[in-house]
């Protein structure tokens, strides 16, 4: 089976949805996975110190490759696969509310956007899992500073020891330069660093889009990650 996986730039279940695809692939070694990543979901698989480990899951060769927004100009050629039955499913685990916006309006201006609008064109079958269905959802945070603990100590070991450089003056991390190593909150004598969550309120608009997205033909949602094994296996 060839499975295509499109991850989107969301926070939440990305943790989860890589812990899926691990499984999947530990299960069946012969599951050939190309991953499809948005420009946001780049940034974010860094920003959670996952992006360098996908090649557990796409180690490269073909049809298991990973194809990343920015290399992929602005018509997205590789998305062509999914009009030569080269794919059996295509998995958007996570879908930002804005991907799944886009979907359910049929606009494709990104990587994951043309991958769902080739494969309905190509009659692949579309599974999604939306982040933000309904109610209140609890977000995993990147790291970041503790205001209230930081002591803005002159000599920063969390800031002088980072390997990417991400600590600002300030000190605050740039989370375009984080890759989520987590070195740094050990080194913290005042544990000022952490990860943590935050409680969010689903937008109604994007309720609703997840609503439209359940009625159409050729897509699936599913609830949650690991009903992507159940469809899988
Ligand atoms: C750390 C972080 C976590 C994020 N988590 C979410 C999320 O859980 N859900 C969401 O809809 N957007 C989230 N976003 C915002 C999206 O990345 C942003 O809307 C982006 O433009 C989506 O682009 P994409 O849909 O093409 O991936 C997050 C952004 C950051 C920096």
């Amino acid at each position: 089976m060839r499975i295509a996986w499109g991850i989107t730039g969301a926070g939440h279940y990305l943790s989860e949805s890589y812990e899926v695809f691990s499984e999947l692939k530990q299960r069946h070694p012969d599951l050939k996975v190309s991953i499809f990543i948005s420009g946001a979901g780049e940034e974010v698989l860094k920003m959670y110190g996952l992006l360098g480990s996908l090649d557990s899951i796409a180690p490269g060769g073909y049809m298991e490759e990973i194809f990343l927004e920015r290399d992929q100009g602005k018509s997205y050629p590789k998305v062509g696969r999914f009009l030569m039955d080269k794919y059996d499913h295509l998995i958007i685990s996570p879908a930002t509310s804005n991907t799944v916006a886009k979907i359910t309006h049929g606009i494709a201006d990104t990587l994951v956007t043309n991958a769902v609008t080739q494969a309905v064109k190509g009659s692949v079958p579309v599974h999604i899992v939306p982040v933000d269905i309904a109610g209140v959802v609890r977000s995993e945070l990147p790291y970041n500073i503790d205001r209230d603990l930081c002591q803005n100590c002159e000599d920063c070991p969390p800031k002088n020891e980072c390997p990417k450089q991400a600590f600002t003056d300030e000190p605050q991390i740039d989370l375009l330069l984080c890759d989520g190593c987590g070195n740094c909150v050990d080194l913290c004598p005042y544990k000022a660093i952490k990860g943590g969550e935050v409680e969010l309120r689903i937008r109604d608009i994007d309720s609703r889009n997840v609503r439209i997205l359940r009625g159409l033909d050729e897509i699936t949602v599913l609830d949650e990650p690991s009903a992507i094994l159940e469809l899988i296996l």
